[in-house]
């Protein structure tokens, strides 16, 4: 599913991303650019950052 639109980055991505040591919504637009344009979803990023990091 497509979390970002804009930059067309999938949860799988911000997933992968995670597993590989970012820890932070910044980090993740760093990485994938997510939140870089109309920044709609960074409140869903954000949500799967925190599930993701309770896991680990
Ligand atoms: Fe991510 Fe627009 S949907 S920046």
């Amino acid at each position: 599913m497509y979390i970002c639109i804009c930059k067309a980055v999938t949860d799988k991505a911000i997933k992968q991303a995670i597993a590989n040591g970012a820890d932070s919504v910044r980090e993740l637009k760093a990485q994938l650019g997510v939140g870089s344009q109309c920044g709609k979803c960074v409140c869903q990023a954000s949500q799967i950052l925190h599930n993701e990091l309770v896991k680990q």
